[in-house]
């Protein structure tokens, strides 16, 4: 494809009323930038992303994540601010690869390639994605005059007329790049937020006579992100995408919309996640049941079930295991074990045919460092056991229910570290004198 791709993202956001840049807010665990540059990358070879408050920072995201297939541009926004003084470099167009030029809104992430494609493949030497909204405000409105478009005037230079008009920008532009060109450096900052509009470019060409083609893009798609609401809605949108998704791969999903998953999450095989779950970061579900209200985050569940209201934290690996309701497992691998209930297992390895009992924790922190627990083969542990990390428990092991482990075990021990037991004839009696 004959494109260059411009992704604005210098603005301020303040809107957003956030430190955080706002196209470094996340939707479903993902940047809003990253949406739009991973949109721009399957469609041109030469994406370009205009920076200029906190560039450092988001430079730094754009690159962690998609190395050197993107360039940067610092806007000279001192001098020329507002999108369309965004494209500008040393007062003229910045340069680019190809004569065609895409120029995206950073806060768009639920744009999808397919409606790209289509508005890119027009042949106008300007095309400008429309939304017809019964919400319009805060949007550029797009004036037209007997079908043909004139101009597009931002909400805060709109007069009360113009304020009704249902007919919005969507930000989303193609241009021929000589065109932008020889526009660009006309532009003026003679409105309310003495700013260089891009979106004066279409009523400089309008005067022109140059043909503009306005094609009508879906809402749900092209609306940007402007507050912490949008925001939220946006995430609405995209997690009902996800799950859509992973429901046409063959995931079961039980009362689907309670159901959070992050764009980074992979199903594989057979699952069934039920209401109320939580998958975070890179999570990979494989051949398992995720039962209700529990939360899985940067682990791999395999062949296994997990829950209700299991608490899977970073790094876990759990395989053929059946862990029940309120245990948590962190950093731990864990193979052919059952935990079925109220348990802590941090930093450990567990290995096949172990039974871990109710309210069984791993000490693992001493109030200075973390420490391992190794529990090997067919261990058993007694309800209610400490295992003081770190800690080695050998293969068939039994430990008595009660007991504070602090000993590293031998292959076939029986442990009990708890005290003798005293039973006082008539004791409750002796007590509760009045219920004798
Ligand atoms: C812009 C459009 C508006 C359209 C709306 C669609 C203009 C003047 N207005 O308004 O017609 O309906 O998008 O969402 O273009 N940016 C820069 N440099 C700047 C200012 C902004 O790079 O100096 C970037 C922002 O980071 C953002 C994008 O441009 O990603 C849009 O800026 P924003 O302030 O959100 O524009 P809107 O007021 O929403
Ligand atoms: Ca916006």
């Amino acid at each position: 494809m004959n494109l260059s791709v411009v992704i604005l993202a210098a603005g301020s956001g303040t809107r957003m009323k956030s430190s955080t840049p706002k196209v470094l807010h996340k939707i479903c665990g993902e940047e809003l930038l990253f949406y739009s540059i991973e949109c721009a990358l399957l469609l041109s070879d030469d994406v370009h992303i205009i920076l200029y408050h906190q560039a450092s920072r988001i430079k730094e995201s754009c690159q962690a994540r998609f190395g050197d297939r993107i360039s940067f541009s610092i806007q000279d926004y001192d001098r020329f601010p507002g999108t369309g003084g965004a494209l500008l470099q040393d007062g003229k167009l910045l340069p680019t690869k190809y004569s065609k030029l895409l120029i995206l809104n950073g806060d768009m992430p639920l744009i999808t390639p397919s409606s790209l494609q289509k508005l890119i493949l027009i042949s106008s030497p300007i095309v400008l994605g429309v939304i017809t909204t019964q919400s319009p405000f805060g949007y550029g409105r797009v004036i037209l005059e007997s079908g043909k478009v004139k101009q597009i005037i931002e909400e805060k230079d709109a007069n009360k007329e113009e304020k009704k008009v249902c007919t919005i920008n969507s930000g989303v532009y193609c241009f021929e790049r000589n065109l932008l060109e020889s526009y660009l450096p006309k532009l003026n900052n003679h409105n309310t937020q003495n700013e260089y509009y891009l979106t004066d470019v279409i009523k400089l060409a309008a005067q022109d006579s140059i043909c503009i083609q306005s094609i009508d893009v879906a809402e749900e798609e092209f609306c940007g992100i402007n507050d912490k609401s949008q925001l939220a809605q946006a995430e609405e949108v995209m997690l009902a995408r996800l799950r859509k998704q992973a429901m046409k791969e063959g995931v079961i999903m039980h009362l689907p919309h309670t159901i959070y998953l992050e764009k980074s999450v992979r199903f594989e095989g057979e699952c069934e996640i039920e209401q109320g779950v939580q998958l975070f970061g890179q999570t990979l579900i494989k051949d398992s049941h995720i039962k209700a209200h529990s939360t899985i985050r940067d682990s791999q569940i395999i062949s296994s079930d997990v829950g209700p209201m299991a608490h899977i934290r970073p790094n876990s690996h759990i395989r053929q295991s059946h862990i029940g309701n309120f245990v948590e497992v962190k950093n731990s691998t864990l193979r052919g074990v059952k935990s079925g209930h109220l348990s802590y297992l941090g930093d450990s390895t567990i290995d096949e045919g172990s039974n871990i009992g109710a309210g069984v924790i791993t000490c693992n922190y001493d109030g200075k460092a973390k420490h391992q627990t190794h529990i090997g083969k067919n261990v058993f542990v007694g309800s209610d056991c400490q295992l003081i990390a770190p800690i080695t428990i050998a293969d068939q092991t039994l430990i008595g229910a009660g007991s504070t482990v602090r000993k590293d075990s031998q292959k076939g021990d029986l442990i009990i570290s708890r005290s003798e037991q005293k039973n006082i004839p008539q004791g409750y009696f002796a007590f509760f004198k009045d219920k004798k």
